[in-house]
């Protein structure tokens, strides 16, 4: 939950009276900067425009030395050189080594960091500091190989050299080329010979080198506005930025790409705007900074909880991508060009530009050529979405706050009342005794084992949350511990720091330290939090980290971690060493199990840990609006377990806004009701009838739906494709649907969802982004042919169409948890393409432990061929790594129905299928649905007795 949420404090007075003070502003944007306020952003934008005034004259003071330039198994490397003044006036240089390494993943990386001055070290640079650029946000972004690709070759021409022109080709079969232009700098991607990706296009390439302060800072002035450059002040908090001005800056062209998607978390659409004002566009750029945004704004580029710099660009037939690894505050400036068919060779293009306020510059260009490419290149960097356990995918019911333990019982005990499944139960801050993480309120939870045993009977989890903030307390056994050990985050003279959050004055665990990781493991040892119950998962929430008395609800940027770093250099990537000791601390806990962590904070990586959800929303329709381009942006960017606040954290929401929110949410990765402290109780039996019904609907529906959604899951485990995909995956070529995003495709189910976020719609417009054939889900009504349909969705339906081509599989007996269909028969959907075609995926594993990474675990593949009418199972399993131990454990379950629809009755041969299976054979009868006018025929077999493992066909 969000800071300053609560009633009564001081803080929420002294708000209130900032806010009368501040009448223009809304709620919460004075809290944080915009680009003007951040001194940095403000400078490069000026470079910018500067560069821009001065058109084809612009000189930018950077260059690569060519006789510094060398080429060597896999990697291109030498000097760029700034020309600078000394602070005598006299003409000086500052040299900056790079390399550009082209990786054996296939992404090129281009790294710039500044020649350290060993030497003679910068006079007056601060002592207790690092003194180099930070350089390990690869370090927690990337777990991939970065092994240089030995076969790139460098194949630069005579008349290239001549012009200080370097050229290489790598990847497979060579077909990506990037060439390197000494002056003006500038590096060009191309693939197949054409280009994609330009960096240093416009010659905003800029870097503050560092330097010592001088007597005056304004001597140094000129074209670039030198104010706050060595201290800076905002919201009456000083940043004493003892580094001086250390900003890196560059910008990025997508020549011929008309639309950019990605950069999470801003509450914007999924096709990213311009930044440089203009009708629809904002006029700050895309903001990463992760700070604690309550009731944030939607359709805006300022900063969130999370920050991903990775952007992908996409036009019919390409795919590329680029990831900004920066864990500093990060501003984007997108601007777009029009193709002008009056100037010849003006083409459109996407511009960007790239602002980080300190570190190297560490940049990674992906290739593609398509959608799925870029993402398999970008997990091969920083980590594919770990698997999670089953029950994770199921429904969580989350409250601020259940009160007790007869509350949390009472309401797990109302699901099965109602016959509504679902699978973990959420405990608030409100079950400490005074917000002191791994401690009890006694009065009200005497007994957290027996109740997590109860929950345990019904195969049901207990989730509580865990935040970075230690309650500074003489005799609080986890702060004393942190503060001898000296394990916090520490001020800028070395002491502890202390900052305001829900239990007072607090101290936040260093988790970039490992003796820090060590310690957090140690907190969660058996027998020492929550006993030995092993149905215990865990919430990270706060881990900006939010600081209530923090400049912008944050830790000053001079406060310094573990390895001398200050808090600037990694701020957005603290959230997720935050959760990695968590989830470290969990596997020492259950090393068998799969832990599951949801985090608020993330930066590139966070994916390999768990889950995330959009923060503190209210209940509005507008939330509920925004909630599907976030998601799409999410997914895009690596992050697919992903899902927003059913309901809308903030308020109450009417009956109807509720039951579209859990209509909706049955298709969020991650899906979770959660609710403010002051608003009133809304789980799903209060609201009554018609809607109580409604949302049991829309839970069952996503619990038919878990064997799919988990082997969606498992896709994305290996190749990066995610749940939650957008129309330009399964129809890349269609430009005029690269806009759309208020629907997407579900999993590898082909199930095409717009969720209804108006209130009173009775009915929608779905758009067709190709011409397969589709069919609603519910109704077998076909629809065919690229553009908009009409779809009735009274309050009763969730508007689904399923795309022909695809198999999926349910489970569609009700159990009160997703552990307990573990031997459930299936029910095999067939949804036919206009060829008379399907092919499907299932995986399946024992859902909680890590045996399926040895190979225990069930992979088939289904397959319906028209020309012979065949509907086939095969195994995916690799002989070799395969253990028959899962298969065995599940070789009575059955596939005990099987639909399919639109087939052509006509070739249907009789009222019955033949079954085969071990060398058997059988025949089963069938059932058929009239064919209505506009409807496809429904065919459904009934018990084929057919088995989920071991090869079988059905003859239509
Ligand atoms: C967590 O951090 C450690 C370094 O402390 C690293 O080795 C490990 O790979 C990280 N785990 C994940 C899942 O990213
Ligand atoms: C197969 O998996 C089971 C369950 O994890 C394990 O007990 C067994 O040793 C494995 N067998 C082989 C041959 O690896």
């Amino acid at each position: 939950m969000a800071a300053f949420a609560r009633k009564g404090t001081i803080l929420t007075a002294l708000l209130l009276v900032f806010l009368m003070a501040t009448p223009a502003l809304s709620a919460k944007k004075y809290l944080f900067k915009t680009c003007e306020q951040a001194p940095f952003c403000r400078r490069n934008r000026a470079y910018a425009d500067l560069a821009e005034s001065n058109g084809a004259a612009w000189d930018p003071p950077y260059a690569i030395d060519p006789s510094t330039v060398t080429f060597d198994s896999g990697v291109l490397q030498g000097t760029i050189v700034k020309a600078v003044t000394d602070p005598t006036g006299a003409p000086s240089t500052v040299e900056f080594p790079f390399q550009l390494a082209f990786l054996e993943s296939g992404s090129a990386r281009f790294v710039v960091d500044e020649k350290q001055r060993v030497q003679s070290p910068i006079p007056g640079f601060p002592e207790g500091l690092t003194q180099r650029r930070y350089n390990e946000a690869s370090k927690w972004a990337v777990t991939g190989d970065l092994t240089p690709d030995i076969s790139a070759v460098e194949s630069t021409t005579d008349d290239e050299r001549k012009n200080d022109i370097f050229h290489v080709r790598y990847g497979r079969d060579r077909h990506f080329e990037a060439i390197v232009q000494s002056k003006p700098l500038q590096i060009t991607f191309y693939r197949d010979g054409e280009t994609h990706v330009i960096l240093n296009d416009r010659g905003l390439f800029n870097i503050d080198q560092y330097r010592p302060k001088p007597a005056d800072p304004t001597s140094l002035g000129d074209a670039l506005d030198v104010k706050d450059m060595w201290e800076e002040n905002f919201g009456g908090k000083e940043d004493k930025k003892p580094k001086g001005p250390e900003s890196i800056a560059l910008d990025v062209t997508f020549p011929d790409y008309e639309h950019v998607f990605g950069i999470p978390e801003h509450a914007d659409r999924f096709s990213l705007r311009e930044t440089r004002g203009g009708d629809g566009n904002h006029d700050e750029p895309y903001r990463l900074f992760n700070v604690d945004i309550f009731e944030y704004e939607v359709n805006s580029p300022m900063a969130m909880y999370g920050a991903i710099p990775f952007m992908q660009a996409h036009k019919k037939g390409s795919s590329v991508a680029i990831f900004w690894a920066n864990a500093a505050e990060t501003w984007i400036d997108i601007t777009k060009k029009k193709p002008n068919p009056e100037a010849f060779g003006v083409r459109k293009s996407t511009q960007t530009h790239w602002i980080s306020e300190s570190g190297v510059m560490d940049l990674y260009v992906m290739l593609g050529p398509d959608p799925s490419s870029v993402y398999q290149q970008y997990g091969l960097l920083t980590g594919f979405t770990a698997l999670p356990p089953i029950y994770a995918l199921g429904y969580h019911q989350c409250r601020w706050n259940y009160n007790s333990e007869e509350d949390v019982l009472e309401v797990d005990a109302n699901f099965d009342l109602y016959d509504i499944p679902y699978d973990a139960i959420w405990l608030d801050i409100e079950y400490t005794d005074g917000k002191k993480y791994f401690t009890w309120l006694k009065s009200m939870f005497p007994t957290p084992e027996k109740m997590m045993q109860a929950l345990d009977k019904r195969k049901r989890k207990l989730v509580t949350i865990i935040d970075p903030h230690i309650k500074k307390e003489a005799g609080y056994k986890v702060y004393e511990g942190l503060s001898k050990s000296e394990l916090a985050v520490k001020t800028d003279s070395g002491e502890e720091f202390n900052g305001w959050c829900w239990p007072g004055e607090s101290a936040w665990i260093d988790t970039l330290n490992p003796k820090a990781i060590e310690y957090w493991k140690d907190q969660f040892k058996l027998g020492k939090f929550c006993g030995h119950e092993s149905n215990l998962l865990i919430w990270n929430d706060m881990n900006e980290p939010s600081i209530f008395n923090g400049p912008e609800v944050s830790a000053p940027r001079d406060t310094v971690h573990y390895g001398n770093w200050e808090h600037r250099d990694v701020h957005n990537v603290y959230g997720l060493t935050f959760v990695n000791a968590t989830v470290q601390a969990l596997q020492a806990r259950h090393p068998r199990h799969r832990p599951f962590v949801l985090t608020r904070s993330f930066f590139a990586g966070s994916q390999r840990l768990g889950a995330v959800w959009t923060g503190d929303n209210a209940a509005t329709w507008d939330y509920l609006k925004i909630v599907t381009p976030m998601l799409l942006s999410h997914s895009i960017a690596g992050f697919s377990f992903v899902g927003a606040d059913v309901g809308g954290f903030f308020g109450n929401p009417t009956s109807e806004l509720l039951t579209r929110w859990y209509q909706a949410g049955a298709f969020y990765p991650f899906f979770r009701g959660h609710a403010h402290i002051e608003s009133k109780r809304r789980e799903p039996w209060l609201p009554g009838e018609p809607y109580t019904s409604l949302i049991r609907t829309a839970i069952r529906m996503r619990y038919q739906l878990l064997p799919s959604v988990y082997t969606a899951f498992h896709r994305a485990s290996f190749d990066g494709v995610p749940i939650v995909r957008p129309m330009f995956l399964l129809a890349p070529d269609n430009e005029d649907a690269l806009g759309i995003d208020d629907q997407f495709f579900f999993g590898e189910t082909g199930l095409l969802v717009k969720p209804i976020v108006e209130e009173g719609a009775t009915s929608t417009e779905i758009y067709l982004p190709d011409e397969e054939i589709y069919y609603d889900y519910l109704d077998q009504t076909i629809y065919q042919g690229i553009g908009y349909k009409h779809i009735d969705a009274p309050l009763e339906k969730i508007p689904i169409l399923a795309r022909g081509g695809h198999i999926f599989v349910r489970r569609d007996r009700y159990r009160r948890s997703a552990t307990l269909m573990s031997h459930d028969p299936l029910t095999l959907v067939v949804h036919l393409d206009k060829n008379g075609n399907a092919a499907g995926v299932l995986y399946l594993d024992d859902g909680e432990t890590t045996a399926h990474s040895r190979g225990v675990y069930l992979h088939r593949f289904f397959m319906f061929n028209a020309q012979d009418n065949i509907l086939r199972s095969r195994s995916m399993q690799a002989s070799s790594a395969f253990n028959k131990s899962f298969e065995k454990s599940i070789d009575d379950v059955r596939i005990e129905k099987i639909v399919v629809v639109g087939l052509d009755l006509g070739k249907l041969k009789n009222h019955a299928v033949e079954a085969f299976q071990d060398r058997k054979s059988w025949s089963t009868d069938i059932h058929i649905t009239d064919v209505a006018a506009g409807k496809a025929s429904v065919v459904t077999v009934r018990d084929p007795k057919v088995l989920v493992t071991g090869d079988w066909s059905i003859q239509f």
